[in-house]
């Protein structure tokens, strides 16, 4: 994934947690004291190991750690340059969602290798959808749980999302989303 990615996980953790336990946690994964740099693509393997290196050093599962990159993501990147395209991605949660592939399409021209994963809505109602998730990438689910909860913030909306995996033909994980509004 670009590095972008993995930057942003560095941001997450130097914020949270401070410098000292993002050099642990770059340690354990195995990597290099470098910067990375957001347009220059790392092996998934790279993010996998981040991940795992957080979850030994902070004692939290990796679901846990997903899930609150998936949050943070949402605020990073409407900050680190891509407000406009976070905005022009919908006004409301479901429109938003609806436009999910056309916002990673908008990003690969940013990114031009960009193997972005992809979204379908249905089954909407004033307060609730059905978000299918297909990716090639194993385990993320929980990055998305975090991701909806991250657009419920940026909507004003509290947001629940529970997860299934579909297996069949196109296999996938499939989540029903509810919100309400913020009082
Ligand atoms: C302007 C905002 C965004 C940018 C710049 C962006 C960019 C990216 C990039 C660079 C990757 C790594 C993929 C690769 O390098 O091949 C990625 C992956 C991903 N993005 Fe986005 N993204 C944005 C918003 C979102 C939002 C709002 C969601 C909400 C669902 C989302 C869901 C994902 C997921 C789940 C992945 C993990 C990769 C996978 O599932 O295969 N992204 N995105």
């Amino acid at each position: 994934m670009y590095g972008l990615i993995n930057k942003a996980v560095e941001g997450l953790v130097r914020s949270k947690f401070g410098d000292a336990t993002w050099d642990r946690i770059r340690t354990r994964a195995g990597l290099p004291d470098e910067p990375f740099i957001g347009m220059e693509q790392y092996p998934d393997k790279t993010t996998y190991d981040l991940v795992g290196a957080a979850s030994a050093e902070l004692g939290a599962p990796a679901a846990a750690i997903l899930e609150e990159f998936g949050l943070y993501w949402v605020r990073y990147t409407a900050e680190a340059g891509y407000g406009e395209l976070m905005k022009s991605a919908g006004r409301t949660l479901p429109e938003f969602l609806r436009n999910l592939d056309q916002l990673h399409t908008r990003v690969k021209l940013s990114f031009p290798h960009l193997a972005p994963p992809s979204f379908a809505v249905s089954d909407e109602s004033s307060s609730s959808l059905v978000l299918r998730y297909y990716s090639d990438r194993p385990g993320l689910a929980p990055l998305v749980v975090g991701l909806l909860r991250g657009l419920g913030d940026r909507f004003n909306v509290d947001v629940t999302a529970r997860f299934e995996r579909v297996e069949g033909d196109r296999p996938h994980d499939r989540f029903v989303v509810e919100w309400s509004p913020r009082a």
